[in-house]
């Protein structure tokens, strides 16, 4: 079999989507990021790729706090929205209903299946983009997707996004055991 080469590009991928929020001069504000990653699990901590200029920056630099909260696929619209308009030109205040948890200047969103309030812990530049790098004071769960005391990623069904304009997908079966089918694995 070939392979094509596609140049100096990124690749085909799905990526997770989050929606990023801040309070920005008082007032809530959602942007929509699929370039983010764990970078630790003790303490927790998240990196966001974010533009240069983003409203939504400017209110976690303005509070040292930000929420990145996980959508399900059924939130795709309302994802998508915060993702095509800024708030510098509109006031997303409204697409959720909110809430505070202890850092108190984070917004939340109510019925996300995940969302998750970050302290700035630091923001790392780039030529053309910055990192703004988190760690976790709380992490959410909406009862909907609880099953047997625990998250079911079946019922989150996590809004994913096809690089290089889309469309979003959402999960499949579940594949593979982790962890465990590379044990079988002979060439
Ligand atoms: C699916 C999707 C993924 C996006 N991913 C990113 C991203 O990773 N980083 C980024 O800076 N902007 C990303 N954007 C663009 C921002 O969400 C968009 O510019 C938004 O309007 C910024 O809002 P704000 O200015 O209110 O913060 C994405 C948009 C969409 C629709």
């Amino acid at each position: 079999m070939a392979q094509k080469k596609m140049g100096k590009k990124l690749p085909p991928m799905a990526l997770p989507v989050c929606l990023i929020g801040a309070n920005v001069k008082g007032r809530a504000n959602f942007c929509t990021i699929a370039w983010f990653t764990v970078i630790d699990d003790d303490p927790a901590t998240f990196g966001v790729v974010m533009a240069k200029k983003r409203c939504t920056k400017d209110g976690i630099e303005e509070n040292g706090t930000f929420s990145l909260s996980l959508p399900g696929n059924g939130m795709a619209a309302a994802a998508d929205y915060c993702g095509i308009k800024s708030g510098y030109d509109v006031d997303k205040s409204e697409v959720f209903d909110l809430f505070y948890g202890s850092l108190g200047s984070a917004p939340l969103i109510k019925g996300c299946p995940v969302t998750v309030e970050c302290k700035l812990v630091n923001i790392i530049e780039f030529a053309g983009v910055d990192m703004v790098v988190g760690e976790v004071a709380e992490t959410y769960v909406d009862d909907s997707i609880m099953e047997k005391g625990k998250a079911s990623l079946e019922r989150f069904d996590p809004l994913l996004y096809g690089m290089g304009g889309g469309p979003y997908y959402h999960l499949g079966e579940k594949g593979e055991k982790a962890f465990a089918v590379g044990k079988k694995f002979k060439k």
